[in-house]
């Protein structure tokens, strides 16, 4: 992890005045992800841009989505790569890929849940499922696969903090869960994965999303699903109403 990043991170998120520790954890990891991908643009607890967005094409791909609006995507690329490198199946890496989407372009809180949502009509069930837990695990060590509690959240909170209920609630059914490693894989290449000038790119992943993702003809944001409304809001979130 980038200490330099860290720190500024730390700093950010300690002058934003929030309350609740989790909720700390969270805007922490959000203002990294938000530092890794545009270092030059001011904390995204002072104010979005307010630049021209880009106009996407008339029928909307996740590629085109990862192009026009994720871009750079660094953490959620960085995360998928080392994905690949570590031989995970195809299902984990389009999860490692797609786990963090909401953070940068929809809700922040609960981006676990977010996410999960508004992936789960065009994915295989387990992606969506390990995308929705893996807010949760990421508070939990697991010894017998080598997850440590985040280095970052002991710096930042100390050791000893409580998750909140419902996060401790969806690690222990997430836990026994058959699917387990699904969410737990995305923690482990998640973790180490805030590193700064490493060139990625979602062109190794176009064929993965081409195997594993539904991509509805009409377009994402056009096809209807019970997520469509999630990705209008994504092609033009500055609409009035
Ligand atoms: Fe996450
Ligand atoms: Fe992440």
């Amino acid at each position: 992890m980038d200490r330099r990043l860290f720190l500024k991170a730390a700093a950010a998120v300690s002058g934003a005045g929030i309350v609740g520790v989790n909720d700390r954890a969270e805007a922490l990891e959000h203002e990294m992800i938000h530092l890794l991908e545009a270092p030059e643009r001011p904390p995204l607890r002072k104010a979005e841009g307010e630049e021209p967005l880009s106009v996407m094409p008339a029928k909307p791909t996740l590629v085109d989505f990862f192009r026009h609006r994720f871009a750079p995507a660094s953490h959620v690329l960085q995360s998928a790569t080392r994905a690949q490198k570590h031989g995970m199946s195809e299902e984990i890496i389009l999860a490692c890929l797609l786990h963090d989407i909401s953070v940068t372009n929809l809700v922040r809180a609960d981006h676990g849940w977010w996410c999960a949502q508004m992936i789960e009509p065009y994915v295989p069930e387990k992606v969506a499922w390990g995308i929705r837990y893996h807010q949760a695990l990421r508070f939990f060590p697991d010894p017998s696969v080598g997850y440590e509690y985040p280095e970052m959240y002991v710096r930042m909170f100390g050791a000893d903090h409580e998750p909140e209920p419902y996060i401790k609630a969806a690690h222990d059914y997430a836990r026994n869960h058959k699917w387990y490693m699904e969410a737990r894989s995305i923690t482990m290449h998640d973790d180490y994965s805030f590193e700064r000038g490493v060139e990625v790119s979602i062109d190794p992943f176009v064929d993965i999303i081409g195997r594993h993702f539904k991509q509805p003809k009409e377009g994402l944001g056009n096809d209807n699903s019970p997520t469509a409304h999630m990705w209008r809001t994504m092609i033009n979130p500055r609409r009035r109403l």
